[in-house]
């Protein structure tokens, strides 16, 4: 299957199975989710934290973003694999679709950037030119320092139009999925009604939206420095991974 036949699968799942969403950075683990059954595969700029050791996206580049797509692309999945393009790298419609194409020659099947109304000319401007894109509306963590925290979207009547506004220009724009990230559950159950393509949430609710995506380590419990609150890890690799180099260091150093 192409990108772009993955991608209209993904959208026709709109009222379908609801879809499982998650992120990885490099080969053993894409496979590893692939074969468990994962959706979409998202090359995330979390990476920038939880695999680079930065406080925060802010600080990965284009080189970091085609490094680990590759990676992830070598896995050769079912999952439709989705690149973040890193901030700085869409200001303007051309740099857009320069950046989205380098991401598809390393591997990617389509591309995700954060915002919604003033972004809708960059997605149309890649989507014309055959390259799926997925939406990020809500919390955008590439302006977290802007906004001075990561707070909850749509508190206010206001928030909530204006969400409903950019996610219809990029529905628009023809974005194949939109990811709401913390907006409040109300309006992101408002949002998935109203919207023509699937919503997949994090950390706005439960059952709000088409299909979830969750940061790997957190579900994993591999990254134990900062845990969001709305994650819910279904392991807890650092202490296995604790107690097994303990082990091994008792092995090798014993009496
Ligand atoms: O970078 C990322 O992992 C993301 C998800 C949190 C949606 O954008």
């Amino acid at each position: 299957m192409t990108g772009l036949e993955k991608a209209q699968a993904i959208l026709q799942r709109k009222n379908g199975k609801r879809l499982a969403t998650l992120t990885a950075y490099d080969y053993p683990t894409a496979r590893l989710l692939d074969e468990a059954g994962v959706d979409l595969l998202l090359v995330g700029d979390s990476l920038g934290m939880v695999v680079l050791g930065f406080p925060d996206t802010t600080h990965v580049t284009m080189e970091d973003m085609l490094h680990h797509t590759a990676a992830v692309a070598r896995a050769k999945t079912k999952a439709i694999v989705v690149a973040d393009l890193p901030i700085n790298s869409y200001d303007t419609p051309a740099m857009a679709l320069d950046n989205a194409r380098r991401l598809i020659d390393a591997g990617a099947e389509a591309v995700k950037l954060e915002g919604g109304i003033r972004q809708a000319e960059k997605v149309h401007a890649i989507t014309t030119m055959g390259i799926p894109v997925c939406g990020h509306i809500g919390m955008l963590p590439q302006r977290v320092l802007e906004e001075g925290g990561y707070r909850k979207k749509g508190k206010t009547p206001e928030q909530a139009s204006a969400l409903l506004e950019g996610a219809n220009a990029l529905v628009e724009a023809g974005v194949f999925a939109i990811v709401l990230e913390s907006v409040i559950p109300e309006v992101a159950r408002h949002l998935t009604a109203e919207l023509s393509v699937p919503t997949i949430g994090i950390g706005s609710g439960g059952e709000s939206c088409d299909g979830e995506v969750a940061v790997i380590t957190d579900l994993l419990g591999s990254y134990p420095w900062f845990v969001p609150p709305f994650a819910q890890p279904e392991a807890d690799l650092s202490s296995s991974i604790t107690q097994a180099v303990t082990a091994y260091r008792n092995r090798i150093q014993k009496p």
